[in-house]
């Protein structure tokens, strides 16, 4: 034990509600908010005294520099053995959604088709739509991973006539927290390959492992080397607030990121590229214990769903904090997330806008204390009395 108190259960419901963010505004107080991807913690120790130094020097003009894309590549390294991330194939970016659209612009042209996994992370079809693609679904499986033969019917489809397709991979996989494995990523590098697919990764949930589960980045499997991935320290450190996010693109698309327009640089914030660099760089030990607080509210969680709403199906998943519920045998009248908010006063976030596959579950967001967890539970267990 090196003494790391866990992150989640520093904070009281009292001081959470003093807070101004999304999570916590949204709904009236009556309401117990368990959605958005927002961690009920306090900053990581070195993040808040990287601000505070950065704060005390008035350091707050633009950002400058390759320091964010080094922790990285170091954090890489040590995290999950690879050493491929080159720091001068990087660029900073305002934030992940924001990099994804960027990345999309290299490799796609107006009206291409993005092909997505649903159900997955709902701004990709607004972000994708907004920017004038078409989002194709291709669905997950019903174990919650990637089908390969819907992808390879998908690609085929997609590569039709003069479009330049693309594919927006979610690795880990927001909603249902799988896990690709080195081999599915592989398969997805060469079915890509095939059809002339270009892959951008969303990595952001990559540092939220569960126990025994290993993080592959996508850039480090053969004949991913045309791939562009975003990487960042916001969903794991809960930086959201703090807008900054890294590309990093493969040796073979090296090219394509030296085309990002120079002022696309200038979005992120130079405090956020200092309190991400911090928390990659000096974060790990709060990292560790935050983990091991997230593999008990998975533990937590299932065994309270079992004994209260045993008809709900949860499947622990292999990473990111969030839990996707299968509320379908409740066979409820409507969105069973309404349900649980105007009857029980527990805010999750519907399974609907997560496109094709999400009717009928809930996103539950467990990063927040064992007691609200609980609580969350009870709420939604006196919704259906
Ligand atoms: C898969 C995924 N991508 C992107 C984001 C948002 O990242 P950012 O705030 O850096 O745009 C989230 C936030 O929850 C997410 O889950």
């Amino acid at each position: 034990m090196d003494g790391m108190p866990n992150p989640l259960r520093r904070l009281t419901l009292e001081q959470l509600r003093r807070r101004t963010s999304m999570k916590w505004r949204t709904y009236p107080e009556d309401v117990l908010p368990l959605w958005v991807a927002e961690m009920d913690v306090p900053l990581a120790e070195p993040v808040a005294q990287a601000i505070r130094d950065a704060v005390a020097l008035g350091d707050t003009g633009y950002p400058a520099g390759t320091a964010y894309a080094e922790a990285l590549a170091d954090f890489a390294s040590k995290r999950w053995d690879w050493d491929g991330l080159a720091v001068e194939r990087t660029a900073i970016v305002p934030d992940v959604m924001l990099g994804i659209v960027e990345m999309l612009k290299l490799v796609s042209g107006p009206g291409d088709p993005v092909v997505v996994n649903s159900p997955v992370y709902p701004p990709f079809y607004q972000f994708v739509g907004n920017m004038g693609r078409q989002v194709v679904e291709a669905e997950l499986g019903a174990d919650g991973r990637i089908d390969f033969e819907v992808l390879e019917d998908v690609f085929g489809r997609v590569r039709k006539g003069t479009a330049r397709p693309a594919y927006l991979l979610c690795s880990p996989h927001n909603p249902t927290g799988a896990v690709h494995s080195a081999a599915e990523l592989a398969d997805v590098a060469a079915l890509a390959r095939t059809y002339g697919v270009r892959v951008v990764a969303d990595e952001i949930h990559a540092p939220l492992m569960a126990a025994g589960a290993t993080f592959v980045p996508y850039l480090s499997v053969p004949g991913a080397g045309t791939g562009l991935s975003l990487m960042s320290a916001s969903k794991a450190w809960n930086l959201a607030g703090l807008k900054a996010a890294v590309a990093v693109a493969g040796p073979d698309a090296a090219d394509d990121l030296a085309r990002l327009p120079e002022e696309v640089g200038h979005g992120p914030s130079h405090v956020g590229v200092i309190a991400h660099t911090a928390a990659l760089r000096d974060g790990g030990a709060w990292l560790d214990a935050l983990l091991t607080g997230l593999d008990d509210n998975r533990r937590l969680l299932a065994q309270l769903l079992a004994e209260a709403l045993p008809a709900v199906r949860y499947e622990p998943a292999q990473a990111t904090y969030l839990a996707w519920l299968d509320c379908r045998a409740l066979d409820l009248r409507g969105d069973p997330a309404d349900v649980f908010l105007e009857r029980g006063r527990v805010a999750l976030n519907s399974g609907v806008p997560f496109g094709t596959g999400g009717a009928g579950f809930v996103r539950l967001n467990l990063a927040t204390s064992p007691e609200l967890i609980t609580e969350a539970v009870r709420r939604m267990a006196a919704a259906l009395d």
